[in-house]
């Protein structure tokens, strides 16, 4: 059965424009004025509202045993939270961490994934070490699809490489073609500073942002750009949280360095004073990178309005108030992370287009279609005959608050409760099925498929 969406104003990355848009097997068959419906089908009135291309989450956690513990969504719980923020497609860090075999790694989480996910979604590889092992597995892996390796600078001793493990990452990665997106923070400062503020007697959660400062990012950002120099390779900044790291990247990009900038929706919204919550609080939005200073989210938002910054992720990794608990004694035991994934585009929206500056047009670029081109998803990102036919229609003139209640991620806690939020996506296809009708899950969660990708780099 065909759907047609009629007459929304349709927004891209580069366009604004009223029309009618038919779907049929999967794809976007035809865009004009006043089109008709074929027998059967689905008729979808949009007046009023935008038709949006499905927008992409570039950076997740689903199944992430971390910190003790496992993030708590299934990528049924994960996906249709998506499904309800308007993300239809989502990329997710697959994590095995320096004990375990990176090849049986890729196999648990896509096993993991598979006939459970209701939108579409494909992988990051992360590489946690670089052993005899690790070229021909990894060979393998992007041959199965996965053009986009991940490394971490961070956690030393768990998912940290070391220099000479970046250096080999990068020189392969170049050799295949395949972009590595990069958690830059300096491993060797923050173990050295968490030992240094516990010793001091200072454990709450507050004290996360003082164990990883800005220069500890902007070091890690400016060291990533650097090897990225040396050997040629593109790279991708994740969550970039402040004006240091940024400066570190622009210099980079303006070196020369193939490298992309990532910022996440809780850096864009919340301060350092959230985790700085009393009781215990604060605890609910201990990331990393942390919340920084106020200041730092003008040059994240001023960044983004320019281009600077290339896309808004979530770096969803929800942990619930258990969970957070395993840190009442010790900052350095909070499990690290936020849930995000179904308030990303409610809130950039929110935030950056209703109440802010940004352009629908940077809006719709910066939350799918620049992660579409970046990471080689050909197919989404893009309202266009024989794309496929992931749209959202999304009603402006919606006013509400987000509340736990409305939530769909598997966790206890949001911290964007009390949020105003205006806008909210009525209908949501993936690849021409409504999963979302009227703001309610119709969908399947067996749907969604790994979306395979080529090397572009
Ligand atoms: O705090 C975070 N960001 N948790 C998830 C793991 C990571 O570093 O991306
Ligand atoms: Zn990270
Ligand atoms: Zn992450």
């Amino acid at each position: 059965m065909g759907i047609l969406i009629k007459n929304g104003r349709v927004i891209t990355a580069n366009d604004d424009y009223e029309a009618d848009i038919y779907c049929e097997d999967e794809q976007i068959t035809t865009i004009g004025p006043n089109l008709d419906a074929p027998a059967g089908t689905e008729v979808i009135d949009a007046s009023g509202k935008y038709v949006f291309p499905g927008f992409i989450d570039p950076h997740v956690h689903i199944h992430l045993p971390f910190m003790g513990t496992f993030a708590k969504d299934t990528h049924s719980t994960a996906s249709i939270a998506a499904l309800y923020g308007g993300t239809t497609t989502y990329i997710e860090m697959v994590c095995p961490n320096r004990t375990e075999d990176t090849l049986e790694g890729y196999k648990l989480w896509k096993g993991m994934a598979e006939g459970k996910s209701a939108c579409d979604y494909t992988f990051h590889m992360a590489v946690s070490k670089f052993d005899d092992k690790t070229a021909e597995q990894l060979r393998e892996i992007v041959a199965d699809g996965i053009a986009s390796f991940k490394v971490f600078l961070a956690y030393k001793g768990f998912f940290g490489v070391e220099d000479d493990e970046l250096f080999a990452t990068l020189k392969l990665a170049k050799e295949l073609g395949v972009i590595t997106t990069a958690h830059c923070e300096n491993a060797e400062l923050v173990a050295r500073l968490c030992d240094q503020l516990l010793s001091e007697g200072k454990t709450g959660p507050e004290w996360h942002e003082p164990s990883r400062p800005i220069q500890v990012e902007a070091e890690g950002t400016g060291h990533f750009a650097s090897f990225l120099e040396m050997t040629g390779a593109a790279g991708y900044v994740v969550h970039l949280s402040c004006e240091a790291a940024l400066m570190e990247a622009v210099d980079a990009k303006l070196r020369g360095v193939e490298l992309y900038i990532e910022s996440v929706i809780p850096h864009f919204c919340f301060d350092k004073t959230f985790a700085e919550r009393p009781n215990f609080e604060g605890a609910k939005w201990v990331m990393s990178p942390p919340l920084r200073e106020k200041s730092n989210q003008k040059a994240l938002w001023d960044g983004l309005k320019m281009g600077l910054i290339d896309t808004v992720a979530t770096d969803h990794c929800p942990f619930d108030l258990e969970q957070k608990d395993l840190g009442r004694d010790a900052f350095t035991a909070i499990p690290n992370g936020i849930p995000a994934i179904g308030d990303r585009v409610n809130m950039l929206y929110t935030y950056g287009v209703s109440r802010g500056a940004l352009s629908l047009q940077r809006f719709v670029e910066s939350a799918s279609t620049k992660a579409a081109e970046i990471f080689g998803l050909t197919q989404k990102g893009r309202i266009a005959v024989g794309a496929d036919a992931d749209l959202v229609v999304f009603d402006p003139s919606y006013r509400g608050v987000v509340t736990m209640k409305d939530h769909h991620v598997n966790n206890d806690y949001s911290g964007f409760e009390g949020f105003e939020q205006d806008g909210k996506a009525t209908h949501v296809t993936v690849r021409g099925q409504v999963a979302i009708r009227d703001g309610v899950f119709v969908g399947d969660t067996t749907r969604g498929q790994l979306i395979r990708r080529k090397p572009t780099y």
